[in-house]
């Protein structure tokens, strides 16, 4: 199969577009035919070494988080799934992933395609989709009427969060560059503040949740927005510094984790039509390095870059 390569950490020329024997399903596995598998900014800091504490990699081993595919050949021990199927899927940080013509996943975690948006639509909505769904319904449990501002939302993440969180009722802000702002606002945000035009900590207040994409800066001047006893739910970005205790508020790391029930929620959020998978543009998998590059450089923006595959 063809597939790309990472043999050492480095810049996005250390990933190698090559031939690799096709994997095989073992006892309840199956294998599956990689239509589109997303990329997401936590594989090119995986690649350049950044992450190596949380994630230290084994190499060689295949990047990728997520994608959509159809099931070819069934493991030992696999029932309820058939050759043919179309399924969504998740991998791990630490094993080899979805930028790959094949990829071999247990039977048990992989999840039907949604029948209403592509194979591209729905890798792009996997793991975007999960870490929005973990910060707002696992980590907290967002409520309708709750006022609610998700910093960066015209990314992957946040253009998952903007949708569920209005989907659930909140009323909804979000920040993001002003080129984005009608993008954002066309995602269910009432509020957008352009992060290079305005600040959003002297114009918003009494909101009951920000969601931090960003961290940094951002995440320090995020507690002015809150009001007592609000929650300020984070992700792995820049460095923060908690402040919960001193503002009166909760402070809480989402901690993303690739349970089966979340990925069907999330498939289930967009069967039902109430998140619509945000494709910022597609390239062929043999491009990984260049979707890499775009990432790093923040040249890419709104939703997620898809490798196609097939
Ligand atoms: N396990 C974890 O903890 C975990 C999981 C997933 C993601 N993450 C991290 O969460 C972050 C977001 O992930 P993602 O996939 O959504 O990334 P993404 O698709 O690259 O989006 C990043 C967003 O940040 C926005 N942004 C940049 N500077 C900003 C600022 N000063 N104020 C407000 N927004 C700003 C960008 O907005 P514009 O494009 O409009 O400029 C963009 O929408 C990344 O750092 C990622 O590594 C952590």
């Amino acid at each position: 199969m063809k597939a790309i390569l990472l043999d050492r950490y480095g810049g996005p020329e250390v990933l190698q577009y090559t031939d690799l024997p096709d994997p095989e399903p073992g006892p309840g596995e199956v294998l599956i035919a990689v239509h589109a598998a997303s990329v997401a900014p936590g594989d090119w800091k995986v690649r350049a070494g950044h992450l190596q504490q949380i994630f230290p990699q084994t190499f060689p081993t295949i990047p990728g988080r997520d994608g959509a595919g159809t099931v070819l050949a069934l493991g030992p021990g696999v029932s309820g799934i058939g050759a043919g199927d179309e399924v969504c899927f998740i991998t791990a940080h630490t094993e080899n992933g979805s930028y790959a013509e094949l990829v071999v996943r247990p039977a048990a975690e992989v999840v039907r395609r949604p029948a209403n948006v592509s194979f591209t639509e729905a890798a792009a909505a996997v793991h975007a989709g999960v870490c929005a769904w973990i910060s707002l319904l696992e980590t907290i449990a967002v409520t309708a009427g709750q006022r609610v501002l998700v910093h960066g939302g015209s990314g992957g993440v946040g253009g998952m969060a903007v949708q569920i969180a209005r989907h659930l009722g909140a009323e909804v802000a979000a920040t993001c560059r002003a080129a984005n702002a009608d993008y954002v606002r066309s995602l269910g945000a009432g509020t957008v503040i352009p992060y290079d035009e305005r600040d959003f900590a002297t114009e918003l207040n009494d909101y009951d949740v920000v969601l931090d994409l960003v961290g940094g800066d951002i995440h320090r001047r995020s507690y002015a927005v809150l009001k007592p006893g609000g929650n300020l739910v984070w992700l792995i970005a820049q460095p923060i510094q908690d402040l919960g205790a001193e503002h009166g508020v909760n402070v809480l790391r989402a901690d993303i984790h690739d349970a089966t029930y979340v990925l069907q929620a999330v498939v289930d959020l967009v069967a039902s039509g109430a998140v619509r998978p945000q494709v910022g543009r597609t390239l062929p998998l043999a491009q990984a390095a260049e979707a890499h590059r775009l990432l790093e450089t923040s040249e890419h923006s709104r939703g997620r870059i898809v490798l196609e595959v097939r």
